[in-house]
């Protein structure tokens, strides 16, 4: 099995084998007409690395404090709602797989599986997502149940004020349409995928939002998603809920989606200890700006003040290397765990994180960088 994925890419054509259509899809799409999904994998890629040799670089430390945790590596894995119908139970494969490997995982407000439900199967500190929704009561208590599940840290999401329109997902049927017509339609690209339709369709239920059950009552399956979040994420979100969310939350606060240095500047004025630099991974407004061309002037703003981490079109451990030369503190990893979840559970990821480390360990090398703080801009070729 191992010699069928050698690399992201490799899983992700076993995750497009193994997963209905419709899920693929999801994971893979971007918004409109993916322009920033393209930009965010081909800026970073065009980034070149400076070539040095005759440096000791017998041993190499790629450990470091992430949002005052130890990780392995400058990597975690990024928030993916939805994860859970990956594989069976898919966020908690995928949490072990991080807890075992030694760098953090975050759980999607959005997530199949609740946090209750991994946090009870895979014991040690998370990070936990959160989406503003309207329900200011079901948001306390939503802070309160990570507080008590122990998470370390909160990434507060607010690049979806409104969804990007997503135009695969209603090609494939995912959202749109409604009803019996795309209950079938998702039933008929389930069939042709028996093993997934055993093992996640059937022996994965249930197929529900588990954090945010109490505010879908009857309608939490899959069909009720998309509306629902259309209707119940809050589009009024300012600094003051940041604020708000500041006042709630005692543990590291993230802001996670900004792409500017003002909102750089005015997240670490009202109270966040990080930010994450990423336009959702190209699946909200199409045309912005790739995180790797975002990144420098958020630097330049408010860098040394605050955590900075990025994501955006990391598929390898050489665009971790790059994503760090360029200033960021850590790499967030979103599609590359999310294929090898799709592809092979909690194997693919744990192989993927592998593959991370083994490329960013022949990056460090060729560069002369030993250690994290080593990888800096003077690694790049101008
Ligand atoms: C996401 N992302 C995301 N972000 C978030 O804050 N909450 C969420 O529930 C989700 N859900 C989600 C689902 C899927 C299928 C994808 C691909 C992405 C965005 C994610 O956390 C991250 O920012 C991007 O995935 C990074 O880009 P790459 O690495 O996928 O290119």
């Amino acid at each position: 099995m191992a010699r069928e994925a050698s690399s992201v890419s490799d899983y992700r054509e076993l995750a497009r084998r193994r997963v209905p259509h419709f899920l693929f899809e999801y994971v893979d799409g971007g918004s409109y007409d993916q322009v920033t999904l393209g930009r965010n994998e081909s800026d970073l890629r065009e980034i070149a690395l400076r070539q040095r040799v005759m440096r000791d670089v017998s041993r190499l430390d790629l450990s470091t404090i992430l949002l005052g945790q130890k990780s392995r590596l400058p990597v975690a894995l990024a928030p993916i709602g939805l994860a859970g119908m990956l594989a069976r139970r898919g966020e908690v494969q995928a949490a072990r797989a991080a807890r075992d490997f030694g760098v953090p995982f975050t759980l999607s407000t959005v997530s199949a599986c609740s946090l209750a439900e991994v946090t009870g199967a895979v014991p040690g500190p998370i990070w936990f997502q959160l989406y503003m929704i309207r329900d200011r009561g079901f948001m306390r208590d939503l802070i309160a149940r990570a507080q008590a599940a122990k998470c370390s840290a909160l990434l507060f999401t607010v690049d979806m004020p409104v969804p990007g329109a997503r135009y695969r997902d209603y090609r494939s049927g995912l959202a749109g349409a409604g009803g019996t017509a795309g209950t079938l339609r998702r039933m008929g690209q389930a069939m042709l995928r028996p093993e997934w339709a055993w093992d996640v369709g059937l022996m994965g239920r249930p197929h529900k939002l588990g954090n945010v059950a109490p505010v879908l009552g009857k309608r939490s399956g899959l069909n009720d998603f998309f509306g629902w979040m259309g209707s119940n994420f809050d589009p009024s979100v300012t600094w003051r809920d940041l604020e708000w969310v500041r006042a709630e939350w005692k543990g590291q606060l993230v802001l996670k989606g900004v792409l500017d240095a003002d909102d750089a500047r005015a997240a670490v004025d009202t109270g966040a200890d990080g930010i994450v630099v990423s336009n959702h991974g190209g699946r909200q407004l199409d045309g912005v700006l790739s995180s790797a061309r975002a990144l420098p002037a958020i630097v330049q703003a408010v860098g040394g003040q605050t955590t900075i981490l990025a994501d955006g079109g990391v598929r390898s451990g050489l665009d971790v290397v790059r994503m760090l030369a360029i200033g960021a503190n850590g790499v967030l990893l979103g599609r590359a765990w999310a294929y090898a979840l799709a592809g092979r559970g909690q194997a693919g990821v744990a192989h993927v994180l592998q593959l991370i480390e083994a490329e960013m360990r022949v990056a460090m090398a060729l560069t002369g960088a030993t250690r994290i703080a080593d990888i800096k801009p003077d690694i790049l070729s101008r």
